[in-house]
């Protein structure tokens, strides 16, 4: 058995964890707004035509914020096509996913929905196709009271009161040539600018989003958060990550790994945006929206099929990767590495919500159910509220083909507002189980709560429509607390929820 330790006190703290850290993301494609939140006719759907068997697993996964509408798709988007009667509103191409846009679910619908599901718009805007004027008058639509063109005209489309939409994206991916209205850091910091400063005119209250780097491999990785920081960091309030990983070549000690190197990303995101900072004499910090992150490799060969045979169609079943438990795992270390850096990362988006690349399946006409990546979310995002705590992990090490000392127990300790603690913890180990014991002395007197594991002897496992109960957490282990120190046994390969309360 592997042996680890923990190291936690109450007053060795990071930050408050922004709770939007466990957003999530519905772009127009596939069929996570067609098929997937919307499927009127469906047995459950309400009087909107959402289906309320997705509401409902979205509310028990708990995402305070889902962007919207895209993703590449906001790129050739017309915002002004998704409002109004819905029989008057076009059908267009949509250039990003080869499909046919109807609009039948638009700004309103949307809005409504996040409502049903417990949650915030964070509306992204198309700097892709269109510019600085269809971004300020989005903003006057949604937001301002009333008396102006376009406010009036959201009050005659049925919305009296202000949609009050706090959170806005700058566009989506500018620096990636696949994008719809690709622009150089130079084009884009320019469109982001003046586009920034028009929307704050129009509402002062709205927070920004200026789109990095689509990835960070990507060949102008730093170049061009450094340029564009360098012309709009003082009408802007995140920069943007996106990062996918995969497990391509089988090989699960490095791909666990991965969030390694998610570790190094933020932490380099973090110096470009105080390099700026030094620059410009400020004291204002940039922080950090994660606004697109999972893993994403499942569904590549099926995805050339349906474009095959059926493109223009539309809510085609695109990237609907079927997900492993192996990638729970790692879904649970990119969840510790955020909950880790809480003191920059403010927003993360689990891209998507529902069947695209997603936590959330359905079959059209038929059931709902949670893919493997759900849990670890769903455990994250109800317990990891709070303030992130600075664990001092010593752990043994392992080295794999693509990393080196790679810690076999990765962890994050939540001190929730209740006076309790809830540290997430990942044995990487692919056999033995690790005893870890953890430091709880300065909390003074705690009870061990619950041991909550997700683990399964395949790593292939997945969860279906017929067998959707495959992967799941169970309980594991009681935590003995003896002197302040509680000792628990992590299964190998295995997520781990462990909450001691007060
Ligand atoms: O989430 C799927 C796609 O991945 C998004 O549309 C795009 O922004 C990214 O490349």
């Amino acid at each position: 058995m592997k042996k680890a330790f923990i190291k936690l006190d109450r007053d060795y703290t990071i930050s408050r964890i922004d709770p939007r850290i466990y957003g999530s993301f519905i772009e127009h494609l596939g069929r996570a707004v067609y098929g997937g939140i919307y499927e009127p006719g469906h047995p459950c759907a309400d009087e909107q035509g959402f289906r309320t068997d997705v509401l409902k697993l979205v509310k028990d996964l708990g995402v305070p914020v889902v962007r919207y509408p895209g993703g590449n798709f906001v790129s050739g988007f017309n915002w002004e096509d998704s409002v109004g009667k819905v029989s008057e509103r076009p059908k267009r191409l949509d250039l990003a996913w080869f499909t046919t846009e109807t609009n039948e679910v638009g700004l309103h619908e949307f809005y409504d929905w996040t409502k049903k599901a417990n949650s915030e718009v964070m509306y992204a805007v198309n700097l892709g196709t269109r510019g600085p004027e269809n971004a300020r008058d989005v903003v006057e639509y949604a937001n301002h009271p009333s008396g102006t063109r376009l406010s009036d005209m959201r009050i005659a489309n049925g919305k009296k009161d202000p949609m009050g939409i706090k959170l806005w994206c700058l566009g989506n991916e500018m620096d990636g040539s696949w994008q719809i209205g690709h622009k150089t850091a130079k084009e884009y910091a320019r469109t982001a600018t003046e586009a920034a400063k028009l929307m704050k005119w129009v509402d002062p209250s709205i927070e920004l989003v200026v789109c990095g780097s689509s990835g960070y491999t990507m060949r102008t990785f730093g170049d061009w958060e450094y340029e564009v920081l360098s012309e709009c960091y003082d009408h802007v309030d995140y920069v943007s990550l996106h990062r996918y990983y995969n497990n391509k070549r089988g090989d699960t000690p490095s791909f666990l790994a991965k969030s390694m190197e998610l570790e190094e990303f933020i932490r380099t995101v973090s110096a470009l945006c105080d390099a700026v900072k030094g620059k410009k004499h400020t004291k204002k910090q940039l922080n950090l929206s994660f606004d697109e992150w999972n893993v994403w490799y499942h569904s590549a060969e099926q995805d050339k099929a349906v474009w095959k045979t059926d493109k223009w169609g539309r809510g085609l079943p695109l990237i609907e990767d079927v997900y492993n438990f192996e990638d729970a795992l790692l879904v649970g270390l990119m969840l510790i590495t955020f909950i880790r850096n809480a003191d920059r990362v403010k927003i993360a988006c689990l891209a998507q919500l529902v069947n695209v690349i997603a936590p959330i399946m359905t079959r059209s006409g038929g059931k709902s159910w949670a893919q493997t990546i759900y849990f670890p979310f769903a455990e994250a995002s109800r317990w990891g509220r709070g303030v992130s705590l600075r664990a001092i992990i010593d752990s043994p090490l392992y080295d794999s083909t693509e990393f080196t000392d790679v810690p076999v127990t990765d962890a994050a300790a939540v001190l929730n507002d209740d006076g309790g603690v809830t540290v997430f913890c990942v044995n990487r180990d692919m056999t033995e189980p690790c005893e870890l014991k953890i430091d709880l002395r300065s909390f003074g007197d705690l009870r061990f709560d619950f041991h909550s594991v997700l683990h399964n002897d395949d790593i292939h496992a997945v969860n279906t429509e017929l067998a959707p109960d495959t992967v799941k957490p169970t309980p594991g282990s009681a935590a003995e607390i003896d002197d302040g120190f509680a000792s628990v046994t992590l299964p190998a390969l295995s997520w781990n929820v462990i909450r001691f309360s007060k």
